[in-house]
């Protein structure tokens, strides 16, 4: 059965640069009063329920702050009140984690009509916390897909933000949204669900949708070019279903047939038994996951073009399942990758960077400038930064300083792992040109990227992100589900925010 595309339009919002009026907040069911750890008298004299809200501030530990603080206005309706206190200078990510908290405190009232607050600070930290406030009731009022029969949720109709600053970019926060919900909700869906031949036509109802070019290079595309890496994998699906997903979006005054600017490529495991090397039942489970990495790029592509960025951007999606089979792949068995690698297999498990490196190669040969992938490749990574980080790795380490700071800023955290060529000597075979992973362990993460490495095109500078934070159990920052979309929101404000592509030039 296809699975249709989710429905990503969000609940309204209302900016007003002017306060609310009392008869405004009483029609509200619920109100999210964000407000600094000290503030000045007036505010309280000319905020309507002024002395109510002063009262719940007051018993606020302002050195310690609860995240989020609940109680109701003294009105005929009883408006509830979530309210957050917020110390200076925090990090974003403490920040976001607060609105995410200030969100749940509102969906748990079965709060439909949501007025935002955000009062006592500075400028700058103002349009700060507003963007997060809204980052977060977008991110909460968004339903993941479930099979039950019943649900008593409640879902977030309308937001009104007030007191709004000076450019507030609502656009990028919308897009940013929208981006990271069909992220998340891609990875939420189960494994026969998502399989390979649903989630390809989904890319393509999606591409058709956006006005992006789609193209699949099938299985017979696959042999005619010689990707043994990537048909390795797929080779234990009796379905002919998988392949590689190229979907093209061109902005406005430019032509389609230009190298990329900025190629997104994302692993696409729609399930992983681990194959041939099966894994334990603990480990198994939740691997529907496995195809984050495909959805953070969709995520980020739909997030840019929803922007329209004025860059040609690329998106290549490996989309297979690992399965156990007779015809599966195995260890020893040796392969050639499209660019002419030979690869002496170890352990079918590690089967991420074996579908990945024929997409990398493939991409690399379009020459874009910036190549970002994202995986679910390595239980080293979680091990190493647990899931409240992701893994970063670069053909160009004069970018750690700028991915790192950029985690810190936009509270999607990274940190860089080394690349340095030596640690090939790891990966040297008897038989092929590399192993495709060590027969030790210990940095399977770097040395997994290593791997990668050997199908990019070092002309093109190269982010891999090992996503160890793509799952993390309760939320992460203001994303209020396990399933946390991470990377797309990192990813629209390093290509729109940062200067990360004047760097390159
Ligand atoms: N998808 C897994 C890695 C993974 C597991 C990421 C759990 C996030 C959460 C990957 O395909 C895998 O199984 N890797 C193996 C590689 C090993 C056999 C060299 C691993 O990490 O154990
Ligand atoms: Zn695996
Ligand atoms: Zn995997």
């Amino acid at each position: 059965m296809p699975v249709k595309l989710p429905v990503l339009s969000l609940p309204k919002l209302s900016v007003s640069n002017k306060p609310a009026s009392q008869t405004a907040i009483n029609k509200l069911d619920h109100i999210i009063v964000v407000i600094a750890d000290s503030v000045k008298p007036k505010l309280w004299k000319d905020l309507p329920y002024g002395s109510a809200l002063k009262q719940m501030y007051e018993k606020a530990d302002k050195k310690n702050p609860a995240l989020a603080l609940s109680s109701h206005l003294p009105n005929r309706g009883l408006t509830g009140v979530s309210l957050g206190v917020v110390q200076k200078n925090r990090s974003a990510f403490k920040n976001l984690t607060q609105m995410r908290h200030l969100c749940s405190n509102a969906l748990a009232a079965k709060a439909e009509n949501i007025g935002l607050f955000v009062l006592g600070f500075s400028h700058d930290t103002h349009k700060q916390l507003c963007e997060d406030l809204v980052a977060a009731a977008y991110a909460a009022s968004f339903k993941l897909w479930h099979a039950k029969s019943k649900t008593n949720k409640s879902k977030i109709k309308s937001l009104a933000l007030y007191q709004a600053p000076e450019g507030l970019d609502v656009n990028s926060i919308k897009a940013e949204a929208a981006g990271n919900n069909l992220a998340r909700w891609l990875t939420a869906l189960p494994p026969n669900v998502l399989n390979s031949r649903n989630y390809v036509e989904l890319t393509e109802a999606l591409a058709k949708r956006k006005r992006w070019q789609f193209r699949f290079h099938s299985i017979m595309d696959l042999k005619k070019l010689g990707a043994e890496a990537f048909l390795a994998v797929a080779q234990g699906n009796p379905h002919e279903d998988a392949g590689i997903v190229h979907l093209s979006y061109t902005p406005s005054g430019r032509s389609p047939d230009e190298p990329a600017d900025l190629a997104l490529v994302g692993k696409g495991i729609c399930f992983d038994t681990g194959g041939t090397n099966l894994k334990p039942a603990n480990y198994m489970l939740g691997m529907q996951g496995d195809m984050g990495g495909s959805a953070t790029a969709l995520g980020s592509l739909y997030a840019l073009s929803q922007l329209k960025s004025d860059l040609r951007i690329d998106c290549w999606l490996a989309i297979t399942e690992n399965h156990i089979d007779a015809h599966a792949y195995k260890p020893n068995d040796v392969v050639t990758a499209s660019n002419g690698t030979s690869i002496e297999v170890i352990h079918s498990d590690a089967e991420g960077r074996m579908a990945l490196a024929d997409t990398l190669a493939m991409c690399s040969k379009t020459k874009p400038k910036l190549i970002l992938d994202y995986a679910t490749l390595t239980g080293a990574a979680v091990y190493s930064v647990t899931t409240r980080y992701s893994c970063v790795f670069t053909n160009r380490p004069q970018l750690h300083n700028l991915l790192v700071e950029h985690g810190a800023k936009t509270g999607e955290r990274v940190w860089p792992f080394p690349q340095d060529e030596d640690y090939d000597t790891n990966l040297e075979s008897k038989v092929a040109d590399t192993l495709q992973c060590s027969t030790k362990p210990g940095g399977d993460h770097i040395l997994a990227a290593r791997f990668l490495n050997k199908f990019v095109d070092n002309r093109c500078a190269w982010v891999h992100m090992d996503l160890s934070a793509s799952e993390n159990e309760g939320g992460l920052a203001h994303i209020p589900s396990k399933q946390t979309g991470f990377g797309v929101r990192y990813t629209t404000r390093l290509i729109e925010q940062s200067d990360i592509m004047n760097r390159l030039k």
